[in-house]
C-alpha cells in the first residue's frame, strides 16, 4: 500500500515508520529538514534521547539521497517496503497538495504534533491548521483513508475511564483546558471528512524519546501526586496501533493501557525507577465531599486561584501539577481529600481490543517495575 506519512520523525512516527517497511508498504514521508534526526527506516528501538539514536543514523549530518524542499529522496526500504522522504511543511499548502499528488497514496497517515518546544498554541495550530490542509491535500488526490493521531484525554468529567462515545469536553470553564481539547475536536471533525477514516486517541506516551524517558521533561519537573488518573501508553504500542488501524472501521478508538492510574500511584514509582527522590505532595485543589463523585460533575469550585507549576505551565496533561481549583499554601492533614480534575479520568481500550490491538505493555506500573 502506498502510505503518506506526516511526521515519521516523531516520537511514534520514528517507530511506526519500520512497522509499515516491514509489512511491505511503500512510505512518503514529510519532513521539514532535508536531513531528519531520525527516519522511518530506523528501527523501533534505536531513537530517542535515552537510547544511542537511531540505527544508521549521522547526526547532524546529511545522508546521501536526502531531499531538498519540495522534493523527493529515497531513503531506502526492507521486506518489499520502502521509504522516500519529501521535505515540505504542512502550513504551506501549495507544496502539501503537489507533494500528495506526486505520493499518490492510498492512505495518509496523520501523525504531525508541535510539542518539541512545549509550545501548546503551536500545537493547537498543527492540530487545526495542519490537519486542514493534509486532509484537503489527501482528498484532492483521491487518498480514501486518513489516520490521525489524537488524545485520550480529552473528555469530559467523570468518574470512571471514558469510552469513545463519551462527548469531548468542550465546554470546560478552563479556558486553556477548553481551548486545546476544541482544537482537538476541529483534527477529529476534519479527519472525519475521508471517505474512510480513524481517529487514534492515544493515552500519554512513555518509552524511549518520550517526556517519560530518562532525560525526559517529566524526569525534570516537579511530578503531581495527587488523585488525577491518566491512561498512559508505551510508545511502541502506539505505533502498532497506527498500523493495526489501516484495515479499521471508521471512528475514534482509545489507544491506551489497561491501567488507569492516579498520580498518587505512578508519581512516586516514577521518581523511584529514576533514582531520584520522591515528589513533595503538590498543593492539592480545593477539598471536597467523596459524595460529589457522580459522573458528568466539574469537580470543586473554580473560586481559587489556579496553581502555578514550578516547571510547566501546560493546562492539559494529566500528568502535570496544575488545576483549577487550587489552595495556594494550604497545609495537608492526612485526611484531607483532594479533588481529582474530573476530566482527569482515565480511558478504556475494549474498542481497541474488540478490533484485535492489545497493549503489549498493558501497565505503566509494572513497566517501571
Ligand atoms: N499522546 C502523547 O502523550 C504524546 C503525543 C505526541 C507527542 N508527545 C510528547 O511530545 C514530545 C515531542 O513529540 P515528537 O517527538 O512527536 O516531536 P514534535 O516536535 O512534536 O514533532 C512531531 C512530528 O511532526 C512533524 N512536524 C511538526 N511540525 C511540522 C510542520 N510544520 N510541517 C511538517 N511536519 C511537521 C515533525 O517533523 P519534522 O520536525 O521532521 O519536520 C515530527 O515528525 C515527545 O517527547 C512526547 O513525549 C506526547
Amino acid at each position: 500500500m502506498r502510505i503518506f506519512v506526516a511526521g515519521a520523525s516523531g516520537v511514534i512516527g520514528r517507530r511506526l515508520g519500520p512497522l509499515l517497511v516491514a509489512e511491505g508498504h511503500q512510505l512518503t514521508t514529510l519532513s521539514r529538514r532535508a536531513a531528519a534526526p531520525a527516519d522511518a527506516g530506523a528501527g523501533p528501538g534505536d531513537a530517542g534521547p535515552d537510547d544511542s539514536g537511531p540505527r544508521g543514523a549521522r547526526p547532524g549530518g546529511a545522508r546521501p539521497g536526502g531531499a531538498r524542499p519540495g522534493e523527493a529522496g529515497p531513503v531506502g526500504g526492507s521486506a518489499g517496503g520502502s521509504v522516500t522522504r519529501v521535505v515540505g511543511d504542512v502550513y504551506d499548502r501549495e507544496q502539501l497538495h503537489r507533494l500528495v499528488a506526486v505520493a499518490r497514496p492510498e492512505v495518509v497517515m496523520h501523525q504531525l504534533t508541535d510539542l518539541g518546544a512545549r509550545d501548546f498554541a503551536a500545537n493547537d495550530r498543527i492540530r487545526r491548521e495542519g490537519t486542514r490542509n493534509l486532509v484537503d491535500a489527501a482528498l484532492a488526490a483521491g487518498v480514501r483513508r486518513v489516520i490521525s493521531q489524537s488524545i485520550a484525554w480529552a473528555y469530559e468529567p467523570g468518574s470512571a475511564p471514558a469510552d469513545e462515545s463519551t462527548p469531548l469536553d468542550l465546554h470546560s470553564a478552563d479556558e486553556a483546558r477548553r481551548t486545546t481539547v476544541e482544537a482537538v475536536a476541529t483534527l477529529e471533525a476534519i479527519t472525519a471528512e475521508a471517505p474512510e477514516w480513524v481517529v487514534l486517541r492515544y493515552g500519554m506516551l512513555y518509552g524511549p524519546g518520550t517526556w517519560y524517558a530518562k532525560g525526559g521533561l517529566m524526569a525534570n519537573s516537579r511530578l503531581p501526586t495527587g488523585p488525577d488518573i491518566t491512561s498512559f501508553l508505551h510508545v511502541d504500542d502506539a505505533a502498532e496501533a497506527a498500523t493495526a488501524a489501516l484495515t479499521w472501521p471508521s471512528g475514534p478508538v482509545n489507544i491506551v493501557d489497561d491501567n488507569p492510574v492516579p498520580a498518587s500511584t505512578w508519581s512516586p514509582i516514577f521518581t523511584k525507577s529514576l533514582n531520584t527522590p520522591p515528589p513533595q505532595p503538590t498543593h492539592p485543589r480545593q477539598a471536597i465531599a467523596p459524595t460529589n463523585t457522580h459522573p458528568g460533575q466539574t469537580f470543586g469550585t473554580t473560586t481559587h486561584p489556579r496553581q502555578t507549576p514550578s516547571t510547566t505551565n501546560t493546562h492539559t496533561h494529566p500528568g502535570q501539577a496544575f488545576g483549577t481549583t487550587t489552595h495556594p499554601g494550604q497545609t495537608l492533614g492526612a485526611s484531607t481529600a483532594y479533588a481529582r480534575a474530573g476530566w482527569a479520568r482515565g480511558a478504556g481500550n475494549a474498542r481497541a481490543r474488540g478490533l484485535g490491538w492489545s497493549p503489549v505493555h498493558p501497565s505503566f506500573l509494572a513497566f517501571l517495575g
